[in-house]
This record gives C-alpha cells, sequence and structure tokens, in this order.
C-alpha cells in the first residue's frame, strides 16, 4: 500500500526522512545490530543526504553500524568516473560519515559479467540480513532504480537498458547525450519490495504526473513503480507541486 506524505517543501521532508533514519539506527545499534539502507542517487535525494550529514556532524550521528546498497550504476563507468554513482554517493554522502569502507555496496559498472555481479549483489543483501529502508527516487518513465518499462515485479538485480527519456533527463549532468551509457546495473523491482520500508521521494510539478500514475494506475510493468501498491509500508513523500495531480 502506498501512504502518501505531504511535506511544505523538500527540506521539510529530507528533515523527517532524516529523522526516521537516525531513529532507526539509534534503535537498532543500541541492541548491537546494523542498519541496512538502500540508497538512490540523482537531485532528489540530495537533501536528504545534506540532513544525514548535518545530523553526523551536529548531533553525533554514528554510521558505524549502518550497511548501504545503493540501487543501481551505469554500465561502463569506472567507480572513480566523475559521473559514476559511486563518485556522486562519495561526495554527496559517504565520505562526510564514519561508515566502514567495507559497509557500502554499489554495483560495478565496469564488470564483464554482470549475472554474476548481479547475482552476488542480491547475495550480499541477503547476507546482510535484507534492505531495513529503502529510499527511492521516480523517473519519469515510472522507473524506480533503473526498472524502466516494461519491468515486472518479479525482476531482479541485472543489466538494463536506459530508457531514452531517461537518458534524456540524465544528459545534464553529463552535460552531451553522447556521453550518457545506454545501460546500468540495477536492483530489481522484486529486491525492492523486499525491502522492509520503503520511501520514495518526488519533489517538483515535473514529477506531478507519473506520482499521480504510480499511486492511482493499477499495477503493471508500464510504470514500474505501481508495483510499489503492493508494498505493505511504502510511504510517498511529496511537496504540493508534486502530489498536485493526486
Ligand atoms: C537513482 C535512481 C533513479 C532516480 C530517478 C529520479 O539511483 O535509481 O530511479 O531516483 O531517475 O532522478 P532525479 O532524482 O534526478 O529526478
Amino acid at each position: 500500500m502506498i501512504s502518501v506524505r505531504l511535506h511544505p517543501d523538500k527540506h521539510s521532508a529530507a528533515q523527517a526522512i532524516a529523522r526516521e533514519i537516525a531513529d532507526l539506527i539509534r534503535l537498532r545499534s543500541e541492541s548491537g545490530k546494523a542498519t541496512v539502507l538502500g540508497l538512490a542517487t540523482g537531485s532528489t535525494p540530495l537533501p536528504l543526504y545534506a540532513e544525514l550529514v548535518r545530523l553526523s556532524r551536529e548531533e553525533g550521528l554514528s554510521f558505524r553500524s549502518v550497511v548501504t546498497f545503493n540501487l543501481d550504476e551505469y554500465a561502463g563507468l569506472s567507480a572513480d568516473h566523475p559521473q559514476s554513482y559511486r563518485t556522486f554517493m562519495e561526495e554527496n554522502l559517504f565520505r562526510h560519515l564514519d561508515i566502514p569502507a567495507a559497509n557500502i555496496h554499489i554495483p560495478d559498472g565496469l564488470t564483464d559479467d554482470a549475472a554474476r555481479e548481479c547475482g552476488a549483489y542480491e547475495a550480499s543483501i541477503r547476507a546482510a540480513g535484507g534492505i531495513d529502508l529503502q529510499v527511492l527516487g521516480i523517473g519519469r518513465t515510472g522507473h524506480i532504480g533503473f526498472n524502466e518499462p516494461p519491468s515486472s515485479a518479479d525482476c531482479r538485480t541485472r543489466r538494463v537498458h536506459l530508457d531514452e527519456v531517461t537518458r534524456q533527463d540524465n544528459s545534464v549532468v553529463f552535460g552531451d547525450l553522447a556521453q550518457v551509457p545506454r545501460g546500468a546495473l540495477t536492483m530489481g523491482v522484486a529486491t525492492i519490495l523486499e525491502a522492509r520500508r520503503v520511501a520514495l521521494l518526488a519533489f517538483g510539478a515535473a514529477k506531478a504526473g507519473i506520482v499521480a500514475r504510480a499511486v492511482k494506475e493499477a499495477p503493471s510493468a508500464d510504470c514500474p513503480a505501481t508495483w510499489l501498491q503492493r508494498h505493505p509500508d511504502c510511504v510517498f513523500h511529496l511537496d504540493a507541486a508534486a502530489a498536485q495531480s493526486l
């Protein structure tokens, strides 16, 4: 089931979700347990990551007991490529926290055996005890992770082709459409649905149409985010502009 939570703006949303994550980390670490977070890249979670960094600096929130799994990585980009999701995460989150390097997981975009890499990624998530809280954005195509339409509810971590709409959207960061990779390695829809809690973030009018489809359309491969309706604990954190078509 998807519940919708409206926030005055993306910064208030970031504060609320960061607080939820901080509570989860503190609660679990009190009983000696790790907290497993699923993380997204893109512009949407940036205020959330800034707030987590602030909580770490100003409130002493420790990430030593946190294990992370990112949703995806571009195929063909090395970890140290300026536009890799590994670089994005290092710059915007990891290098500012006390999270142990061994606890960070992002698919290897340079793998020469995607099936093996993706199978190992699924196994690592299982070995960590599954994802406690998955952070998601949503693409204009209805993708979650890089599960572009059509993506069935039972798809797993795998190599995928990016939709041209997604390549166009992401070309802003690359400066030139030709530089945007055509493929990626992404957690599957089934992998995402196994997270115990899901927090999807969407802000701004450009996301209103796809947010309304995700919430209101019958679940189908044509709009992969609709599969979230089958999740028992999924919250869409929206501002008024993103919620305007609901
Ligand atoms: C990123 C990811 C994508 C993005 C989506 C929205 O790791 O998996 O699904 O969340 O493309 O991107 P932004 O936030 O840039 O609009």
